[in-house]
């Protein structure tokens, strides 16, 4: 039964993260009444620990192609509708400052709630009611009416359209839930199935017998390939497995089972290296002659597991080309990744399938959107993600407003 003194508003919003934040203030900006709930105390939790506390907020050469989905031309309409340079502009008006590390990335110089406030900011500006701390028990669609009826622990809602911005399962510990995807499969959305992305790989005790004294050391320039996907970037070696940028990126592109391949020093040719080396310095061990290219623990490491740690003299060019390939083309079958524990995002989600690209809306339930990291895109390390969640909220928010309101 819905009462008449059912609160209703224009617009119900259901997680107050990167994507429900902004969706909120643009939809309030526009006129509608927005009523935002969360289940969390603390809002924007993901944002605050984000890029080390200082939040990369985008990236400026941002392109589909630095995303992963089951339609990887689903989010270029939401792209270039809300652009990085449209989150700079309010970014910059706020009078946060902010720098660009390698590669476009633009990160908070201070720290990363200034984006948090800033956010709230907007949302208080466009008069959003902001309920935290607040369990959703039910979402169900009143067929005759079309509206939206929320029961929740504050009582129940009503609304026109209802926004889905719950993100996906990585980091349980602040709040992550799979509320998405459990209302996308209530309403009959396919839901491709999750896994963690952007995440370290951990190694079975094999592998950790090698690699387990060589936790803590970090190579600036690797390159890292799964199948065909190669990135260039540092890799750290942990106790246990591997992480760094270059991993991250690679393990959203990486399925169980499968090899990877690391080149721990790509820029140089080591095999001429080491044969230069053999002429040079005939008498010094293999372990000695590869610290001129590698960390030494590493250098000592991987000496060890050619079995030619021995004078260079004595080793042929075959064994020099096998400690060559065994560095630049080592290959390894991580046991698994360290899981939504640790996992910055989540791949698969709300199958774009049975979305707008150009409003987010189901396309069979009129008035149900899903924006953020819930939706089958997932972006690469570097900005991505914040991107998609701003773009994706201002377009569904844009599509929303462009409808007639409650009030009207
Ligand atoms: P987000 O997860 O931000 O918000 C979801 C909200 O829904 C939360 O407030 C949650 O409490 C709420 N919720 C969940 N279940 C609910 C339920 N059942 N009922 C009510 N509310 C519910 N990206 C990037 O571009 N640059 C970066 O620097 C980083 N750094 C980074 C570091 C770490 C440690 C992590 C874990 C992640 C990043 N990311 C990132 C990824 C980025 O944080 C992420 O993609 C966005 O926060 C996704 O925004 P959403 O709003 O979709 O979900």
């Amino acid at each position: 039964m819905i009462s008449s003194s059912t609160p209703t508003c224009d617009s119900l919003v259901i997680g107050a993260g990167a994507a429900g934040l902004m969706c909120s203030a643009r939809l309030g900006q526009n006129g509608r009444s927005v009523v935002l709930l969360d289940h969390a105390d603390k809002i924007g939790e993901k944002i605050r620990i984000s890029g080390g506390g200082r939040c990369n907020f985008t990236n400026l050469n941002t392109t589909a192609h630095h995303f992963l989905s089951g339609n990887p031309h689903f989010c270029k309409s939401a792209l270039s509708r809300y652009t990085p340079k449209d989150f700079v502009k309010l970014v910059s008006s706020y009078g946060i400052a902010y720098h660009e590390k390698a590669q476009g990335q633009l990160f908070c110089d201070d720290s990363a709630t200034q984006i948090i406030d800033m956010l709230l900011s907007e949302c208080a500006k466009a008069d959003v009611k902001i309920h935290r701390s607040t369990q959703i028990h039910s979402v169900e669609k009143n067929p005759e009416s079309g509206l939206f009826l929320c029961k929740t622990s504050r009582g129940d809602f009503l609304a026109r359209t209802l926004v889905i911005a719950t993100g996906g399962l990585s980091i349980p510990k602040i709040g992550a839930t799979s509320f998405g995807y459990s209302i996308a499969k209530q309403f009959g959305l396919p839901v491709i199935d999750s896994r963690p992305a952007l995440v370290p790989f951990t190694f079975d005790d094999a592998l950790l017998k090698i690699t387990q004294d060589l936790s803590g050391i970090s190579i600036p320039d690797a390159a890292v390939q799964c199948g065909k996907v190669r990135f260039d970037d540092a890799v750290l070696f942990t106790h246990r497995g591997v992480s760094g940028p270059a991993i991250l990126q690679i393990s959203s592109y990486w399925s169980a089972g499968e090899s990877i391949r690391i080149n721990l020093c790509p820029s140089l040719d080591l095999l001429e290296h080491l044969k230069k080396m053999r002429s040079s310095s005939p008498k010094k061990q293999l372990r000695t002659i590869l610290e001129t290219a590698l960390p030494e623990r590493l250098a000592h490491a991987f000496a060890g597991l050619s079995g030619h740690d021995e004078q260079v003299a004595n080793l042929s060019d075959a064994k020099l080309k096998h400690v060559a390939d065994l560095i630049q083309n080592w290959t390894i079958i991580p046991s698994g990744t360290e899981g939504y524990r640790t996992a910055e995002v989540t791949a698969g989600g709300v199958d774009t399938r049975a979305l707008s690209s150009k409003s987010m809306e189901s396309n069979d339930v009129a008035g149900l959107y899903f924006i953020g990291e819930v939706v089958d895109v997932t972006g690469h390390l570097g900005g991505y993600n914040f991107q998609w969640a701003w773009s994706s909220a201002v377009c569904c928010a844009d599509h929303i407003a462009s409808q007639v309101s409650l009030a009207a």
